[in-house]
């Protein structure tokens, strides 16, 4: 085990049962997970380290949760949904009065506005909690907390198996690599395990398929070229970073057979609200007839609002986002460096959203549908 600190805990995963998908180092992992020596803190991978180093950070309580989601230590959008519903559990260890419980969750909830997953967790976890006794509270906060974790696992498991097969009917068409672009990160250290995006691409590559992804940088953060790059990487899938502007030449060229992208939030219409530049990819997609495919868990499902454009809230973070990058330097260490002339304004929205229109369907744990209110509700009848 790399972490040799935590060679212990490495030890526990490595020889659970096979239930966890990913591998550090034929290390077996997930996303979060609390330590099997106190029982109660919780331990998540520190996102803005990689992919210069692997740091396993351990969270004690409410406010370190809370600030591991807002610095983007964790994140993805079923990820800081588990994350919170643990922090609520840490939390609940210190007060677990109803007061004490609605503030605690209020603020982990509004930690970050837009991946609808984060009021989805929080949310799951007070219906349970209001109707338990408040000595029994911070106990049953941790076992819903691991529900959630369980199911996101099973979930994306069930996405990457639909996803696959429209990797194999395109590999069946012809000779040669499927080549998958994705935008941002939508992999296992977004979710709990798998990831949504990326699920079908591992299921793929471990069947032996001969796929290739596209994997956009993703500016301004680099999720693609920090994250996605990392991940694909690690599991050995053929992958070429490109510049954000690249995906219309590229698709011009038919040098993508696909799209497959996550998702923060989709209305029950079908519009999708992901990582900025994602509209751009499925205007080019859509222009050059390269299918453009949304991944889900229904977690990411919002089910109260209709129009994206309108309805869902877009995250705005700081402009030193835009204005620097972070890299890591000869000396290999990790540094950041402004690229703006002094004094230029930057603005930072974080998300955007891509209308129903141009995408051509959505893949969920139940199946495959066009993103439409008809699609979605035949998957899911009983939101209706
Ligand atoms: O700002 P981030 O890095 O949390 O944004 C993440 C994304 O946009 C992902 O594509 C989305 O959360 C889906 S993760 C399975």
């Amino acid at each position: 085990c790399r972490m040799f600190p935590y060679a212990p805990f490495c030890v526990f995963w490595l020889f659970d049962g096979g239930k966890y998908y990913m591998k550090i180092d034929n290390v077996s992992y997930r996303s979060v997970w609390v330590d099997t020596d106190d029982g109660w803190s919780v331990h998540i991978f520190d996102q803005t380290r990689l992919p210069w180093s692997l740091d396993i950070l351990r969270l004690t309580g409410r406010d370190q949760v809370a600030h591991a989601i807002r610095t983007m230590q964790v994140r993805g959008a079923p990820l800081i949904g588990a994350v919170a519903a643990y922090g609520l559990a840490l939390a609940l260890r210190h007060d677990s009065s109803d007061a004490a419980m609605e503030r605690d969750a209020a603020l982990l909830a509004a930690t970050r506005p837009t991946a609808v997953n984060l009021g989805w967790a929080i949310r799951r976890m007070l219906t349970r909690l209001r109707t338990t006794a408040v000595a029994d509270r911070a106990a049953a906060a941790y076992d819903e907390a691991g529900r959630i974790c369980d199911e996101d696992v099973i979930q994306n498991e069930a996405i990457g198996r639909q996803g696959l097969e429209l990797i194999v009917e395109i590999a069946a068409r012809r000779p040669g690599p499927v080549n998958i672009m994705t935008h941002c990160n939508a992999g296992w250290i977004a979710t709990v395990d798998w990831g949504t995006a990326l699920a079908p691409i591992y299921m793929a590559h471990d069947r032996g398929i001969d796929v290739h992804v596209w994997v956009d940088e993703t500016r301004p953060r680099n999720q693609g070229a920090s994250l996605t790059a990392w991940e694909l990487g690690r599991h050995g899938v053929k992958h070429t970073v490109i510049a954000d502007n690249a995906g219309g030449h590229l698709m011009q060229h038919g040098q993508v057979d696909m799209v497959i992208v996550g998702t923060d939030r989709v209305t029950r219409t079908g519009d999708v609200a992901n990582k900025i530049g994602t509209y751009l990819k499925a205007l080019a997609a859509y222009d050059n007839g390269v299918p453009f495919w949304v991944a889900l868990p229904s977690t990411t499902i919002d089910w109260t609002i209709s129009d994206g454009v309108k309805e869902i809230p877009i995250e705005e973070r700081s402009g030193r986002e835009v204005t620097h990058i972070q890299g890591r330097d000869q000396a290999g260490h990790v540094t950041s460096v402004q690229l703006v002339p002094d004094g230029s304004a930057a603005a930072n929205p974080a998300f955007d959203v891509t209308p129903a229109r141009l995408v051509t369907g959505l893949i969920t744990e139940r199946g495959r549908c066009p993103a439409t209110a008809d699609g979605l509700c035949d998957l899911f009848p009983e939101y209706v």
